[in-house]
């Protein structure tokens, strides 16, 4: 059997994005060997700035449409192009594809995922932003449209596949025969260094992750280890899991990505090399497997794994996340959006590596989280929180 799958890359320009595009080529290489039934044909790219880049890919891939957000000048030819803030939606509503690869950064990630949501699309989502801040709203309406929301950030797709049960369903509910759902993180860069040795840590020291290669952001937020509080959020809307069936483990080798705790006291773990291409192809090819295009994990060679409690005391933004699950409603979106202001003030160095998470708790403190039952609820306190964030930044 022999099938195609039009697939459409929000955030194509990035790493996840250039990322998936690497792994479409290794996937259609299998085909052309008759090693895989579906051979992935790109139909539409979507980018920020990155005009040179997006042109590149739409030349090599024979893309038929893409978006641009800035800078519209350079035009990518011969696909047609949308341009302006709403591009990325446009391309979403306008163009045909079996699954969205949703790889943009931020909450810009949102309406365009979410409408690829509504429309019933297969999405695999990278772009975490999606469901910490508006995971309520986007799941119901994936229960209405039948939307599969397959997960790539690389904890959810390994405590998905570590879930107890039948493969094929999608993982929007944990069976209750999950105790706990622990995801790892590696502590970053500054895992082993005291909270006042770091304060004052520049954007070049915040950016060399010891394990993952991965976009600025995701980066830093993986230094202060909002990355984990983000993604506890994201678990918590992808599995229907509350704060206290979720746990984080520090785990420096990042080779045990989740563990799933069942209620009869067994542990499943889930092992990889830490590269995003894993995931990535996993999305990709769901439900079957297709030989990889990575090197098979060392397992003989893997000395020792270990485990460890997080800091909360020095790594505050963990207790934020576990918060923002219990709070609910828009809580996601305002941690989220503070996060972000703060991220991009301390990477243009107009703050300090230390008040990071101290302006983004600040920021979770002054705004009382509203409901966020419609797209417009969950942007109004997005909108808040940054203008908040902004203030204290200043002040
Ligand atoms: N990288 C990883 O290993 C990893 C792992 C797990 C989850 N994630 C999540 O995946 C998402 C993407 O991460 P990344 O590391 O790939 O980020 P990245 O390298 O910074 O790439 C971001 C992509 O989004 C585009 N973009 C940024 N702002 C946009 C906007 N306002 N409108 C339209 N497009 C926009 C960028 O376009 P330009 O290039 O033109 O700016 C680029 O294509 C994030 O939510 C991150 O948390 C990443």
């Amino acid at each position: 059997m022999s099938d195609t799958a039009r697939v459409l890359i929000l955030g194509s320009t990035g790493s996840i994005g250039t990322q998936t595009l690497a792994v479409i080529g290794h996937l259609n290489a299998l085909h052309a060997r008759g090693e895989s039934p579906t051979r992935f044909e790109v139909v539409g790219l979507a980018a920020r700035r990155n005009a040179a880049l997006l042109r590149e890919q739409v030349a090599h891939w024979h893309v038929g449409h893409a978006a641009l957000v800035e800078n519209g000048d350079a035009a990518p030819t011969p696909a047609h192009l949308r341009r302006g803030p709403d591009a990325p939606e446009r391309l979403v509503r306008e163009v045909e594809c079996d699954v969205v690869v949703a790889a943009m950064v931020g909450i810009a990630g949102l309406p365009p995922t979410l409408a690829a949501v509504e429309l019933g699309r297969t999405v695999a989502l990278a772009n975490k932003e999606t469901l910490v801040a508006g995971g309520g709203l986007v799941t119901a309406i994936a229960k209405r449209s039948c939307a599969a929301i397959l997960p790539v950030d690389s904890e959810h797709a390994a405590l998905w596949q570590c879930l107890p049960g039948d493969r094929t369903a999608p993982p929007l509910s944990a069976p209750s025969s999950v105790a706990r759902a622990v995801i790892t993180a590696s502590g970053g860069p500054f895992r082993a260094r005291s909270a006042q040795d770091v304060y004052d840590a520049t954007p070049e020291e915040a950016l060399r992750h010891p394990t993952w290669t991965m976009g600025p952001k995701v980066t830093i937020d993986s230094a202060t280890l909002m990355n984990k509080a983000l993604e506890l959020i994201e678990a918590h809307w992808l599995f229907g899991l509350e704060a206290d069936r979720l746990g984080v483990l520090i785990h420096p080798q990042s080779i045990v990505h989740a563990l799933v705790e069942t209620t009869d006291g067994q542990v499943f773990a889930h092992l990889a090399a830490p590269d995003m291409r894993t995931p990535i192809q996993h999305a990709l090819t769901y439900p079957r497997r297709a030989a990889a295009c990575t090197a098979s994990l060392p397992l003989a060679g893997l000395s020792r794994l270990d485990f460890a409690v997080p800091d909360v005391g020095r790594f505050p933004a963990l207790r934020l996340g576990f918060e923002a699950v219990g709070a609910g409603g828009a809580a996601g979106a305002v941690l989220n959006a503070a996060n972000e202001v703060a991220v991009e003030a301390f990477l243009a160095r107009r703050l300090a590596f230390g008040r990071i998470t101290e302006v983004t708790e600040r920021v979770t403190r002054e705004i009382v989280p509203s409901p966020a039952g419609t797209l417009s609820e969950i942007l109004d306190a997005d909108g808040a929180a940054r203008t908040c964030a902004r203030r204290l930044i200043s002040d």
